[in-house]
């Protein structure tokens, strides 16, 4: 296993969505995913009972399927009014990164199916429709930080992600694709996987800590 030089601070700060800078022409190779697949299984787990999944695609075709999908569901959701509406609400000074996020996404939307990997993650057992609020929130905490560990695990590896969602308006046909039982499993996040041209990425442009800190009182 090599890792990148990177102490936790930096790597905390510096796993960005990668789109642009995936390298399509390299394997990642099988070995290297199931490291980040044990660093996922490595977050915690409600009850210590794992729930969590990932499909790992590498199929060309069913990639390509996937990818149809994905450009389709971007489609929608950038002429959705909700997503006009978000980049109007970022005013002037957010204008410039808020469309070179765009940007980035579309350019993610049409060049998918050429990623060497695409990773579905799941949670086992039930769907989340209509559920309380205390299932959800078990249920997402079983695979979120799982996932983003995966995804922390591979900036290390050299290897870059996305956290997408959008996919997720048309979850059954991506079930269907790669035969994901749809009534029990529950897709969270849909990432490209593939080696990053160049290892060195900065930190985000954030808010002050203290804009989202209470203390003691809301
Ligand atoms: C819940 C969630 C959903 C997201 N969905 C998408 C998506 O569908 N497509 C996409 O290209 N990026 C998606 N992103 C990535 C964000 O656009 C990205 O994290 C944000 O622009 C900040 O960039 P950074 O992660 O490089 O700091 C999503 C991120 C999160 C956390």
């Amino acid at each position: 296993m090599t890792v990148l030089d990177l102490d936790p601070d930096a790597l905390l700060s510096t796993t960005r969505a990668v789109r642009k800078r995936l390298d399509c022409t390299r394997d990642v190779p099988d070995e290297l995913i199931r490291e980040c697949a044990a660093a996922a299984l490595q977050a915690p787990s409600g009850s210590n009972h794992i729930t969590m999944s990932f499909v790992i695609v590498k199929d060309a075709a069913k990639r390509q399927a996937i990818a149809g999908v994905y450009a389709r569901c971007w489609d929608i959701y950038s002429n959705s009014p909700f997503f006009v509406g978000a980049i109007q609400q970022a005013g002037a000074s957010a204008q410039a990164q808020q469309d070179r996020v765009t940007d980035s996404a579309t350019y993610l939307s049409q060049h998918m199916a050429e990623v060497p990997a695409l990773v579905i993650a799941c949670s086992v057992g039930m769907r989340l429709d209509n559920v309380e609020p205390m299932v959800s929130a078990s249920v997402y905490g079983n695979i979120l930080p799982a996932t983003w560990s995966f995804m922390l695990a591979a900036r290390a590896r050299g290897l870059g992600t996305a956290w997408t969602t959008i996919h997720l308006m048309m979850e059954q046909e991506i079930a269907d694709i790669v035969g994901i039982p749809f009534d029990t499993v529950q897709q969270v996040c849909l990432s490209p996987l593939a080696y990053t041209l160049g290892t060195d990425f900065k930190p985000a442009v954030r808010p002050e800590p203290d804009s989202i800190l209470h203390w003691d009182r809301w």
